[in-house]
């Protein structure tokens, strides 16, 4: 992002209200990415509202794909499938600051019959890209990278089925080797590590293909073809950890969110707060397209500390940050174990955490693949550095509300990657 904006954080008394978030950042990525490969229009309502899914939508125009945006009442997005085939782009693709975008689209654009160009923002040229290099390469994609990072020159081919044991935790990896296999000669089996979020299975569903899930091994047969949908894409949990969070500091808060995404391997989070302290009941749970929604009332309670380890932190990893971020008023404080990842997403995020929760006066221990944060700490309003990451500068908008005095955010333009609305939203739901 290039203009820099500050935000000021003032302390608040408790959150009350009821809201309905922009879609899932996930699910929009691999809905628009889909129906760009699909037969016939898809209908895409509640499509995410950040930067991110915009990245995709501009990569997939550069591959001759057609859509339309109705940004007004229910912002709906309107794409005219191309069927598998797309059309070779004249220029790079951006992808922005998006990791989603760059690796799972360069699933699709591996199977293709020309040659591509994918490429970033300065954050997105620091990540790490053999994770799919690698397994499209074992396909028949041929791919050039500096070092395994961003641009990627890709040359697409007709890909191979192939079995492959993924070394690293990632949905993004699983999901681009899906979309490969999907465009592949014969089966190609995908196993992960750990079970990570499965909006790339269930999307591909939802579009029409047939998959097989037997423990951590998902299988998809080449040569499917998919069919346009009309969806409603549910409101973004990780989007909701930020206010989550915030009403778990104070006892008086209660919220209601609507239209809420509470795909199980997404709704840890809300296992970890209850177990923290925080109150929730759901309401009006229902399948939709093979993603569960549901309405979320939550008030606040104690709070007390948590451990985040092993399957966990995949499992929360988005939501680490703000967890991390709200530690010190727990009881007993959080420790995460095992987030190695963290430190090669938007920002290093074990980093960035360390350091604004120092800048605040905070206690921490950082360590290689997590942090300890003891409990029982007061905060003090500071001046702190979004660093780009837009979870970063939201995760610490929420410390803010509990902290003495005001705080400081620099580059908090960022949170338009995944959530332009944040400083309006929580400021609707703010009493102070
Ligand atoms: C995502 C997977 C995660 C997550 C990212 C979105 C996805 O990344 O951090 O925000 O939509 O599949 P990794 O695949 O790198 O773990």
């Amino acid at each position: 992002m290039k203009s820099e904006s500050e935000v000021v954080v003032r302390p608040a008394r408790n959150l009350r209200g009821s809201v309905s978030l922009p879609g899932d950042k996930s699910i929009s990525h691999r809905y628009a990415m889909l129906a760009a490969i699909a037969d016939g229009p898809s209908r895409l309502k509640n499509y995410s509202t950040g930067a991110d899914c915009a990245s995709t939508l501009g990569c997939l125009r550069t591959l001759g794909v057609k859509w339309e945006r109705k940004d007004g009442a229910g912002n709906v997005l309107e794409v005219q499938g191309s069927g598998v085939s797309l059309a070779a782009p004249s220029a790079p693709l951006d992808c922005g600051n998006s990791g989603s975008t760059i690796r799972m689209l360069s699933g699709i654009v591996a199977g293709q019959k020309f040659s591509s160009e994918m490429a970033g923002d300065e954050s997105l040229s620091r990540r790490p890209m053999l994770r799919v290099i690698t397994p499209l390469t074992a396909m028949g994609a041929q791919i050039t990278a500096q070092d395994g990072f961003p641009p990627l020159h890709i040359t697409g081919a007709q890909l191979k089925g192939i079995h492959y044991q993924m070394p690293v935790a990632s949905a993004q990896v699983k999901t681009c080797l899906l979309f490969a296999g999907l465009l592949a000669e014969g089966e190609t089996r995908v196993e992960e590590p750990l079970r990570t979020r499965d909006h790339g299975e269930v999307a591909l569903r939802a579009f029409g293909a047939q998959l097989e899930r037997k423990g951590n091994e998902v299988r998809i047969r080449g040569g499917q073809r998919l069919r346009g949908i009309e969806a409603l894409v549910p409101g973004d949990l990780s989007s909701a950890a930020f206010f989550l969070c915030a009403a778990a500091l104070f006892p008086g808060s209660q919220l209601t969110l609507t239209n809420l995404l509470m795909n199980p391997t997404r709704a840890r989070l809300l296992d970890i707060l209850m177990q923290m302290g925080l109150r929730i009941s759901v309401t009006q749970l229902e399948e939709v397209h093979g993603e569960l929604v549901g309405t979320l009332q939550v008030e606040g309670g104690r709070l007390k500390g948590a451990t985040i380890a092993g399957a966990d932190t995949a499992a929360l990893i988005d939501e680490i940050p703000v967890l991390a971020a709200i530690a010190p008023y727990t009881e007993n404080g959080i420790e995460v174990r095992d987030a190695k990842e963290l430190r090669v997403k938007e920002s290093d995020r074990i980093a960035s955490i360390a350091i604004n929760l120092r800048a605040m006066g905070a206690q921490v221990e950082e360590r290689e693949d997590g942090l300890k944060i003891p409990g029982g700490q007061s905060l003090l309003g500071a001046e702190l550095e979004s660093f780009g990451d837009h979870r970063i500068a939201m995760a610490f908008s929420i410390a803010a509300l509990r902290a003495q005095g005001e705080t400081l955010i620099r580059g908090s333009e960022c949170v338009a990657i995944s959530y332009p609305e944040f400083f309006s939203t929580l400021d609707e739901l703010v009493e102070r």
